[in-house]
């Protein structure tokens, strides 16, 4: 039951371009050779930010094309935004604004045993993580500059908080990184981790 972080980031720390472009991201991988299929699986509820989601809006045909539907997601979603923003027809979402910690608990209730997502941006990530409720990051670090954009986690996250769990390469285009994140009560496993580097 962990709250994570899945995401997909240039070498330089960015997962959209300054005006939310994608494209430089899907010439750099398969998200199938991710641990995305496997992941997607054990998710029981979901959250993003505003313009992550207008991202889908805009991108509703495409994302239809290759999933069948203008959502792709089964688990219910929570959309964090100050804005009336379009609603997705068929999907299953909700509006909030403010305190991540009171939609966490909601979230929590729904997905049940399963994990919640959140879908980014990094600052909503960061909020998360500032009221101690990030679990985990998995992050897909593609083959790629963009030299400025929406952060990956704008966040001073020091040693040795974040301790690297696995690493696996998707061809030369991305690797993808998975850290966990500790509460303060590093356990023996991790601790043997930081003593191994
Ligand atoms: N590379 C990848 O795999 C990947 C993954 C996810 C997203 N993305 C892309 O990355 C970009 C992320 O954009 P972003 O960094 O601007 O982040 P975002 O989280 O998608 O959107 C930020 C906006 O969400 C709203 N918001 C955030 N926290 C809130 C809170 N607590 N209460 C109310 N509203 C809140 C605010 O807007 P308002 O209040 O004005 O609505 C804020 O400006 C998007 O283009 C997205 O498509 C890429």
């Amino acid at each position: 039951m962990k709250t994570q972080y899945f995401t997909a980031t240039s070498l330089d720390g960015f997962i959209a371009t300054e005006n939310d472009s994608l494209d430089w991201l899907f010439p750099l991988g398969d998200l199938n050779d991710s641990s995305y299929p496997k992941f997607i699986l054990d998710v029981g509820a979901l959250a993003m930010g505003s313009a992550t989601y207008e991202w889908m809006v805009r991108n509703a045909e495409k994302i239809a094309a290759e999933t069948g539907s203008t959502w792709p997601y089964v688990q219910p979603a929570w959309i964090f935004s100050s804005r009336k923003l379009p609603i997705i027809e068929g999907a299953n979402i909700r509006f909030v604004t403010g305190d991540v910690q009171h939609v966490h608990t909601e979230m929590r209730v729904a997905a049940g045993t399963k994990n919640i997502w959140i879908v980014g941006g990094g600052d909503l990530v960061g909020q998360f993580y500032d009221a101690g409720l990030l679990d985990e990051l998995i992050i897909q670090v593609g083959s790629a500059t963009l030299g400025k954009g929406k952060p990956l986690f704008p966040r001073r996250v020091l040693s040795p908080v974040l301790c690297l769990m696995s690493v696996h390469q998707m061809g030369s285009g991305m690797v993808e990184l998975r850290y966990k994140v500790n509460k303060g009560d590093l356990s023996v496993d991790s601790l043997k981790i930081i003593k191994l580097k």
